[in-house]
């Protein structure tokens, strides 16, 4: 693994560091606060270019690598996690998607207006009753008998950009009679502005809070055959492998939250002075930096192991499920666990909502969570290693 960052991927990392600083820190407690959706920065960062950063710029995204995504998102996530999943969602989930297994039409169309900031986008696999048993998907997608389009009926749970995205990836079930069930699930764009879609109440949430996230509903929306994406009953493989994808953003996510709670436990841990002294002269206080440091290094490894395999992979149409995985694994357990000793440092500040320590705390809950709990990321690494399902 070459570690060695290019002049591109520096450039993009620092470009991205001075957009946090300069346009998401003066509102990012203010937006955790309200939990309302930050429409202005979000639009900035699509005229910047950060929502389709992997994609060709043919199709209106900024044409780098995995690892230049990564990058941009880790720094973003620094600053605000609300911000860092509006960015993955966008890039993985979406733009992935619809880049790999698009038509040229579609691409034109659908990735164009959300690789280039016009409009969000977001992805449905989530429903009421299959968060981790993803193939256990109702929302159905009836073929009509002339071919020309699909009536969806059904709900989504747990959306995220739900609430302001124009099109969202939605998996469906197109044959009932398949089995095993998820043979039967295909992939399709919807129109959010078309009838038949409408919105449940946006979530009140831990974390995250800036981001929005919704239950989806379909009730007799009709949706042309022209935006079903790849043919009928590829959709839960298509979950699946853009999943990979948007592991390695998450695994970026929770790199950057980490590291936001390192950097102001570090600072407080030269200036908080008890006893006397200084408190990061204290043992019990250097233990915890040292094994938060190592711990965030870990993971950096790990995510730009990930970010170079994807784009190997891409060569040969080969997967890189377990460097993803185990990437998105160690990240977010690494956020989790760095974030909950830093409010420790912090002690009484730490549990003020005056620092930000305490939203990224909150913050971190989730990579643990979404894109597949820590228990799935364990199965599918554990698979993958014994060759047994
Ligand atoms: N790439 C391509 N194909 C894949 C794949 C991958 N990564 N993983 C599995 N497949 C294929 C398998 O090869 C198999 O194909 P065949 O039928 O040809 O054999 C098929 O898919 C079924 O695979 P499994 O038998 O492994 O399926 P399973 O039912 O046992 O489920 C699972 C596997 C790993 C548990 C999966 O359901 C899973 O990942 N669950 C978690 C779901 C998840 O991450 N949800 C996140 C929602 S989105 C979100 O959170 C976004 C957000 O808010 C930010």
């Amino acid at each position: 693994m070459d570690l060695q960052l290019s002049d591109e991927h520096r450039m993009i990392r620092d470009m991205a560091r001075d957009f946090a600083r300069v346009e998401i820190a003066p509102v990012a407690a203010e937006f955790d606060e309200t939990g309302e959706f930050p429409r202005e920065t979000v639009a900035k960062m699509g005229a910047h270019g950060f929502m389709g950063i992997a994609v060709p710029e043919e199709y209106g995204g900024a044409g780098m690598d995995t690892l230049a995504y990564a990058l941009a998102l880790e720094e973003i996530s620094k600053v605000d996690a609300s911000h860092g999943v509006i960015m993955s969602v966008c890039n993985s989930l979406f733009c992935y998607a619809i880049y790999r297994y698009g038509t040229e039409e579609q691409k034109q169309k659908y990735l164009r207006a959300v690789a280039s900031g016009e409009v969000v986008g977001a992805y449905a696999l989530t429903e009421p009753q299959s968060g981790s048993d993803a193939g256990n998907i109702r929302v159905t997608a009836e073929p009509s008998p002339e071919g020309s389009h699909y009536v969806i009926n059904g709900t989504k749970s747990w959306i995220s950009s739900g609430p302001v995205a124009k099109y969202i990836l939605t998996f469906a079930q197109t044959d009932l009679e398949a089995t095993p069930r998820y043979r039967g699930v295909s992939a399709f764009i919807i129109d959010t502005d078309e009838p038949g879609f409408s919105r449940g109440k946006t979530e009140p949430k831990l974390g995250i809070r800036a981001s929005a996230t919704c239950e989806v509903h379909f009730e007799a929306y009709r949706c042309p055959a022209h935006m079903r994406l790849a043919e009928e009953g590829e959709g839960f493989k298509i979950a699946m492998s853009v999943l990979d994808a948007g592991r390695i953003g998450i695994a970026a996510q929770a790199l950057g939250i980490a590291e936001a709670a390192y950097e102001a436990s570090l600072q407080y841990a030269r200036e908080r002075e008890a006893f006397g002294e200084k408190i990061g002269k204290f043992q019990m206080i250097q233990q915890k930096l040292a094994d938060m440091k190592t711990r965030i290094e870990a993971s950096r490894l790990l995510m730009y192991q990930a970010a170079l395999a994807k784009d190997e992979a891409a060569k040969t149409q080969s997967r890189y499920t377990l460097e993803s995985a185990m990437a998105k694994l160690f990240a977010s357990e690494t956020a989790m666990w760095v974030t909950t000793e830093a409010v420790q440092i912090h002690g009484g500040m730490g549990y003020s909502k005056e620092l930000p320590v305490e939203r990224y705390f909150r913050d971190a809950k989730v990579t643990e969570i979404y894109e597949g709990t820590s228990e799935i990321q364990r199965l599918v690494i554990a698979r993958l290693e014994t060759e047994l399902r």
